[in-house]
């Protein structure tokens, strides 16, 4: 899909309304992952060094029902402060004569910050009359929040309908990552889908599956697979509605003839608790009473030599209970892995993206996706509402 771009328009003297996605973890007022924050500055300095240009800047935060004071993006506004050599204004509310004030009053250079647009309900339900509310404070529209692009909402579609508008770098640069993989990605392309429940994940397995060479199924969700094999799951998490989907997925693989690779050995525990104990299961099957909790030393062994292959991979999904020390470690030696893979790595995803921060491995790998739920949905094929309404 072509989008129009920040190239395609001039800023001079212009006030762009941008909605960022500035959903960022915060802990006692203070911001615990800026990765969201520095990934729209680009953007952001792009606009502002056009003479007399000025920002206003949406954002959500969280899932707040009504004004939730606790929800407020004053500490993301701070922070913003301290990264740009900018002044940046908090407004106290995300519409309002007290803001068009504001936005009306805005000097070159200057950011306006607008509280967090979920405060109305009506961002969520596209509210027009609230799209237009929003519009009227700017003259232009640019959407750099793709962690939210598969949100139809005020900020993100409808204010698109209502100024021109385009995609901010952040966007177009998720965009061209994950088309890489998507669209005729280079062979041997490994796709590693991994997470609790097939439930979440078979829409991305569905839209991977005829594109890739191998397709690493790992996480919760290989014990669905494993059962309709014929192996022995013990307490493993396990689908029963999906039984039939998995069958028909391994049975689609085999005609297409992509392999499929699930557990070959486990990391197994008698109860699914952080103080559990970690037993090696040298087997496919899971014994009885055992609960899988992280793929085995054999199967980190055939995973990493088909990432050691790969010409082009996509990574979404932990292929264990990474959050559980003792349970870490298959997903640690995954990330290793694919950070060595010597083709174009992306990793999106929510857990899979906390997992190479956690190890420390974010700069190895080629791209690491700003969006949980917009980059499974993006994989899985479905057009973005926010995306879709910059296409050119
Ligand atoms: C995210 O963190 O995935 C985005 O900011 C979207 O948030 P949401 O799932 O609450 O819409």
């Amino acid at each position: 899909m072509i989008l129009k771009t920040l190239k395609d328009f001039n800023f001079t003297g212009q006030k762009v309304l941008v909605r960022v996605d500035f959903n960022v973890p915060i802990k006692n007022g203070r911001i615990t992952d800026d990765t969201r924050i520095r990934a729209a500055l680009p953007t952001l300095e792009y606009i502002l060094k056009q003479e007399g240009s000025s920002i206003i800047l949406m954002s959500h935060l969280g899932r707040p029902k009504g004004k939730t004071p606790e929800l407020t993006l004053k500490p993301v506004a701070d922070y913003l402060g301290g990264l740009i050599s900018r002044k940046v204004i908090m407004a106290p509310d995300v519409i309002g004569p007290e803001v068009e004030a504001l936005a009306g009053n805005l000097k070159p250079g200057e950011v306006l910050v607008l509280e967090n647009t979920r405060f109305y309900p009506e961002e969520e339900k596209n509210d027009p009359d609230f799209a237009a509310k929003l519009s009227r404070l700017g003259t232009l529209y640019v959407n750099d929040a793709f962690g939210t692009a598969h949100r139809a909402h005020a900020s993100t579609e409808g204010v698109a309908r209502l100024l021109p508008g385009c995609a901010g770098f952040l966007i177009e640069k998720e965009c061209a990552f994950l088309d890489k993989v998507l669209e005729n990605p280079a062979k041997p392309f490994v796709a590693i889908i991994g997470g609790a429940k097939v439930s979440t994940k078979i829409a991305v397995l569905e839209s991977l599956l005829p594109k890739c060479s191998s397709l690493v199924i790992g996480g919760g969700m290989a014990y669905t697979f494993l059962k309709v094999q014929g192996r022995r799951v013990g307490n493993s998490l396990v689908e029963a509605d999906f039984e039939g989907t998995a069958e028909s997925l391994l049975k689609k693989a085999g005609e297409l003839g992509v392999e499929i690779l699930l557990p070959v050995d486990h990391l197994v525990a008698s109860e699914f608790a952080e103080s559990a104990k970690a037993e090696p299961v040298d087997s496919l099957d899971v014994p009885e009473g055992k609960t899988a909790m992280d793929i085995g030393p054999k199967t980190v062994q055939l995973i990493g030599s088909r990432i050691a292959q790969a010409k082009s991979l996509v990574w979404n999904g932990p292929l264990g209970v990474f959050e559980f020390p003792a349970f870490a470690g298959g997903t640690q030696r995954i990330a290793e892995f694919v950070a060595a893979c010597p083709g174009i790595t992306v990793v999106g995803g929510g857990d899979s993206v906390a997992a190479v921060n956690k190890f420390g491995l974010a700069d190895k790998i080629d791209h690491v996706s700003t969006g949980g739920g917009a980059s499974l949905e993006y994989l899985e094929g479905k057009a973005l509402p926010g995306i879709v309404i910059l296409k050119k």
